[in-house]
């Protein structure tokens, strides 16, 4: 039985190869169903591994395919090897997570605002910081070019003043992809920059090529040689810039360059994301004229320089995600104070069709869960004001508990779906067909060892985890570090039975 088990997963993946040579895409499913996968019998670490990967086939990116398995099998046992050592959170299932809690401030909104911070000629002072590990790195980049910073409680003071290096390091850039936004401001403010190409990373290839088009065009010159970027420029100049996708890296790189160049930038098809909104926002008080941010033309009029100023991050729309998630998925009542109700719209209205009695002030959210969550029907992910692809993992986990369906289609990044393994193997039943997924919830979740493989993807595994029968044990907190500050403790806080081990 194991043997057939075995051959199906092993065909499934060569299913999945032959679709990336013809077009054609099969639809397959693990867990209990018509192939018989019992979710209990799919042990990725006991498949054999494939003995050559063809060159030209691409992985699939979700760690179902036979050379993503190949890797993720090399992983796993790296990861086990190494599980006497490494950390993870030991999560007791089944409790409710109630309570009232204040978010973080935004990681997706510190890091380019730090970055924001090389453009000042005096000291900012920045409130709301998150202690995350890529806000660590953000940190570091700065004293590596010559700036100085402390970080304390959760302030932070940025002096750019001394900025006097404009080689981002390697090994930097390598920790922390979206160290590329960097690459505007330290150019724009000190006549060059370099750094390594991020190259791809656990969501998919993220090329940067919409960064360097919209630099380019205020008068940058970037070279390109091996796995580096040289940016120079003799004064920057504004222009008209258009987007073929609302990128929010792009956006924010363009901004940047934008708010000393000389003249007017007009950015069509910018990222509207509150965290745009946000740099702005920042930006503005350091003596930028923007206008426009939120919709998809931002106005930019350069000026000479900026300064410094105090301003207090916004809060975290993917960590509130995350937390209403683990309560709506034990049944908790959870309050959410200062949270940006306005920023997580989408989600609200998706939890909402699930079943959740979501109330909503000026700034906090309150949240009942049903004792059981419907299915959230079709799900697709895409720029604001839509579903937020980084909540989309989260949503996995609640769909795997809900009665009913959940179709989940992700249009921002092509390998998002790598925690649906670790979801299967805890029991859930999961068809993925390339960018979607259909879960049917229902089937009792119940403890495992997992392992996270990206920041959001580990979250969705502790939301699981929460709601799961039995201990889980998760790996991979690196991960979940980057973008969660000390979620143990705020779970903790919640009711949650959660421990950092080691
Ligand atoms: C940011 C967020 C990330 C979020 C994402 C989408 C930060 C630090 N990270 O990532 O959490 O999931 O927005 O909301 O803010 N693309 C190109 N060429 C480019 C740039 C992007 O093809 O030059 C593609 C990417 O490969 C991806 C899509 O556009 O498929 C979205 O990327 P982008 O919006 O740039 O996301 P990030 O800024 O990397």
């Amino acid at each position: 039985m194991q043997h057939n088990v075995q051959q199906k997963i092993e065909s499934i993946g060569k299913d999945i190869l032959s679709l990336t040579e013809d077009g054609r895409v099969p639809f397959y499913r693990f867990g209990p169903g018509p192939f018989g996968l019992q979710a209990s019998s799919y042990k990725p670490e006991n498949h054999e591994q494939p003995a050559a990967v063809s060159a030209e086939r691409e992985p699939c990116g979700n760690g179902l395919c036979d050379i993503c398995r190949a890797v993720g099998c090399k992983q796993r046992q790296k990861i086990e090897a190494e599980s006497d050592t490494s950390p993870c959170f030991k999560v007791g299932g089944m409790r409710k997570i109630s309570g009232r809690v204040r978010v973080h401030g935004a990681k997706n909104s510190v890091l380019p605002i730090l970055a924001a911070c090389v453009l000042c000629d005096s000291p900012v002072h920045l409130k709301r910081v998150p202690r995350l590990s890529d806000t660590g790195v953000s940190l570091r980049i700065l004293d590596s070019l010559g700036c100085t910073s402390a970080l304390s409680g959760s302030e932070a003071v940025v002096d750019a003043s001394g900025l006097c290096e404009t080689r981002i390091p390697d090994r930097l850039v390598r920790e922390m992809r979206s160290s590329v936004i960097f690459l505007g401001s330290v150019a724009a403010r000190a006549g060059e920059a370099s750094l390594c190409l991020p190259g791809g990373c656990e969501l998919g290839a993220r090329p940067v090529d919409l960064h360097l088009m919209g630099l380019r065009a205020l008068g940058m010159e970037i070279r390109e040689r091996g796995e580096k970027l040289y940016a120079t420029h003799h004064g920057l100049r504004g222009a008209e810039i258009t987007l073929p996708f609302p990128s929010v890296g792009a956006t924010e790189n363009i901004l940047l360059a934008a708010v000393c160049a000389d003249g007017k930038t007009v950015l069509r098809g910018a990222a509207r994301e509150p965290e745009i909104v946000d740099l702005c926002s920042f930006l503005r008080r350091c003596g930028a004229k923007i206008v426009g941010e939120g919709s998809p033309v931002i106005y930019i009029e350069g000026v000479k320089s900026l300064h410094g100023t105090e301003y207090t991050i916004m809060p975290d729309r993917i960590e509130a995600a995350t937390l209403l998630g683990c309560a709506a998925v034990t049944g908790g009542k959870l309050e959410l104070d200062d949270c940006a109700p306005e920023a997580i719209g989408s989600l609200m209205a998706v939890m909402r069709r699930m079943g959740c009695r979501l109330e909503i002030f000026r700034s906090s959210v309150r949240l009942v869960s049903p004792a059981r969550l419907n299915g959230a029907g079709l799900v697709e992910t895409a720029p604001f004001p839509g579903f937020p692809t980084d909540a989309q993992p989260v949503l996995t986990a609640m769909g795997c508990v809900a009665a009913g369906e959940t179709r989940v289609r992700e249009t921002v990044f092509e390998s998002r779906f790598k925690h649906l393994p670790e979801l299967i193997r805890m029991g859930a039943d999961i068809d993925i067909c390339g960018r979607e997924a259909v879960i049917r919830g229902g089937s009792p979740l119940h403890g495992a060892t997992l392992y996270a493989r990206d920041l959001r993807g580990g979250a969705a595994l502790v939301t699981a985890a929460l709601a799961a029968e039995g201990e889980s044990r998760i790996y991979g907190l690196s991960h979940i570090d980057r973008g969660y500050e000390r979620l143990e403790k705020t779970l903790g806080l919640l009711g949650a039975d959660i421990e950092r081990i080691r």
